[in-house]
């Protein structure tokens, strides 16, 4: 794949070289038609039906047997669509990721381990899923999507369940406060993931299993949306996160940054 390197070198592209509050921008930006038709294509076809068909497919762990490092090296082939921030390989993430979270809690080494499993779950896109199917923000199917949804007004109008009275409500198919584990999430490397962790039994926290499954909720954890079906086990849950070194908010997370990625922030 390309070198990433050249992508943090502020000379090379000056589109690269943003301040943090650039990150996530979904207005403008010259990834943008790339980022807009993967999410039209997931918020068209992620139902409450095609989730379910997936959990089928991929709950038997049948497809392929590999380490994590062969993951690693596999994500090397692969350029994440959905994100406006990113252009480079996703294993190059992985690491970065893992080194940002060992600077931050020195401590913590499963900590460091969840920055480099958390997208692990892409390689789904390397044996033929779609990306909508793979990355990208995801929301709870089953009700209706909620305002911080990326391109929520303008992606959602061909999805069948809007048109469906049992999935079109606030709560939808869910009861109040019914928690977080009990919502069907759309379908992607996420809750992947946190399968194939809860399969081969991984020896890690409940944190850890928790932040894999839920790290591309945005519209929960930084939207703060979607309240209506959290239980008290997920705002306790809620300050534990992994994401992209250039998101930590705060000083802590700029400092970070800087000293990983020299020039650019
Ligand atoms: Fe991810």
């Amino acid at each position: 794949g390309p070198d990433p390197s050249l992508v943090y070198r502020p000379d090379v592209d000056p589109e690269v070289a943003k301040d943090k509050a650039s990150f996530r921008n979904y207005t403008s930006g010259p990834l943008l038609d790339r980022v807009f038709t993967t999410y039209k294509l997931m918020h068209t076809h992620q139902t409450v039906d095609f989730v379910r068909s997936k959990h089928a497919q991929f709950g038997g762990f049948s497809y392929k047997k590999m380490t994590v490092m062969e993951a690693v090296d596999l994500l090397d082939g692969l350029v994440d669509e959905s994100d406006p921030d990113v252009d480079f390989p996703n294993s190059f993430h992985a690491f970065q990721t893992a080194e940002g979270i060992r600077k931050a809690h020195p401590d913590k080494d499963w900590f460091h381990l969840v920055g480099l499993l958390h997208d692990l779950g892409k390689v789904l896109a390397l044996f033929g899923e779609p990306q909508w199917a793979v990355v990208g923000d995801t929301f709870p199917v089953g009700c209706r999507p909620q305002a911080s949804v990326v391109f929520c007004d303008s992606t959602f109008q061909d999805n069948p369940d809007l048109q469906d009275p049992r999935y079109s409500t606030e709560l939808g198919m869910y009861q109040p406060h019914c928690g977080l584990d009990r919502v069907l999430m759309s379908w992607g490397h996420d809750e992947y993931m946190y399968q194939v962790m809860k399969f081969n039994k991984f020896s890690l926290p409940p944190e850890a299993f928790y932040m894999i499954r839920f790290h591309s909720f945005y519209p929960w954890h930084t939207g703060r949306d979607y309240q209506q079906l959290c239980s008290q086990q997920d705002l306790a849950m809620l300050p534990w996160q992994v994401r992209p070194l250039h998101q930590v908010p705060g000083p802590a997370g700029r400092r970070q940054a800087a000293a990983l990625l020299p020039g650019a922030h």
